[in-house]
């Protein structure tokens, strides 16, 4: 039904954290640049994304302002069976937390509040944790930071039966595509059936590596990748950091683009090893094909077409 596949997604956290700057930039297209114009958001802000065929995400990017906090909690405790009541029916919590925080104590406070809130009304949802501004923190602490609030926060998320997640995240590189990728896949349940098509796709097509975007957002979706399989010497410089890395250029080179009043669908890059391959694979996704060069060429054409064909097979 319909209704199955609409999504409630909470994004919650204390004022300035960066929730609306994330928001933005994954679902409307700002740049980071342009989230300093954000102003506060006062109570809730509802948005409705379709992703993929028949999923939306129904995203509440709640105000952190402590008034607004402070009525979303009592609320729900006043009035359990109200629809006032913002923590019924949520599939996700995003809960964001600056990292230079000057009030760990009263943040940490808070997601506990809400932890105990979701606990009571919607005990099946995901908790995700993002450790948010880390580009203010300087590179040879980021890891243990992490380490260090993570484990706080499990902690604190453990006696309400949540398995959390954390990533650590910035608006100023590609950390916050790996986030979000992983948060939007944890919502898709055939999300396993995407990666079996792939990797019967490239049965027939034998490339590197093939990846799966979602078009608008271009959060990655699923991947393939053969070298990993052949166990060769040479995928070990695989670039962990590859896919968000992706998701983070294409998004900036798409905008460029719409700015010049194009329409970006394809784009064919030959390197010296490999070529690079970005279809429309249909109205949803976008694929990726790394092909290394066998015979020294790879013919452009061939490798389209049978994009097209598989597109008609893709479900
Ligand atoms: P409320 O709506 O009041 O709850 O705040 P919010 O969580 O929505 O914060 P918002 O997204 O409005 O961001 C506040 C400020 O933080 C903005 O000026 C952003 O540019 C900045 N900001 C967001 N993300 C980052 C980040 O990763 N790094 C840095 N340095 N600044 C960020
Ligand atoms: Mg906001």
């Amino acid at each position: 039904s319909s209704s199955s596949s609409r999504k409630k997604l909470l994004l919650m956290g204390r004022s300035g954290s960066g929730k609306s700057s994330m928001r933005s930039i994954i679902f409307s297209n700002y740049s980071a640049f342009d989230t300093r114009r954000l102003g506060a958001t006062m109570d809730v802000e509802h948005s409705n994304l379709r992703f993929l065929n028949n999923m939306t995400l129904n995203l509440w990017d709640c105000g952190g302002q402590d008034v607004f906090i402070e009525n979303f909690l009592n609320t729900s405790t006043n009035q359990p069976n109200s629809n006032n009541n913002i923590f019924k029916k949520c599939e996700v919590l995003i809960h964001v937390f600056d990292v230079e925080s000057k009030e760990v104590t009263k943040d940490i406070e808070i997601f506990q509040r809400v932890l105990k809130n979701l606990n009571q009304f919607s005990p099946q949802c995901k908790v995700f944790i993002l450790l948010h501004k880390m580009d203010l923190i300087q590179i040879s602490k980021r890891n243990e930071l992490f380490q260090i609030m993570f484990t706080k926060l499990q902690e604190i998320a453990t006696p309400f039966n949540f398995n959390i997640t954390g990533f650590a995240t910035s608006i100023w590189d590609e950390s916050l595509y790996k986030a979000w990728s992983s948060i939007v896949c944890s919502l898709i349940p055939n999300i396993s059936v995407y990666e079996k098509q792939l990797l019967s796709f490239n049965n027939v097509l034998n490339a590197k590596e093939i990846i799966l975007f979602e078009k608008t957002t271009f959060l990655v979706i699923s991947s393939t990748n053969n070298s990993l399989k052949n166990s060769s010497d040479s995928s070990n410089d695989l670039d962990p950091k590859r896919f968000e890395k992706i998701s983070n250029i294409i998004k900036t080179y798409k905008q460029s683009v719409n700015k010049v009043r194009t329409n970006f669908t394809s784009l064919i890059l030959n390197g010296l090893t490999s070529s690079i391959y970005l279809d429309v694979l249909n109205d949803n996704m976008y694929i990726m094909i790394i092909m290394d060069h066998q015979d020294n060429i790879n013919d452009d054409n061939l490798v389209l077409e049978n994009v097209k064909i598989f597109s008609k097979l893709f479900q």
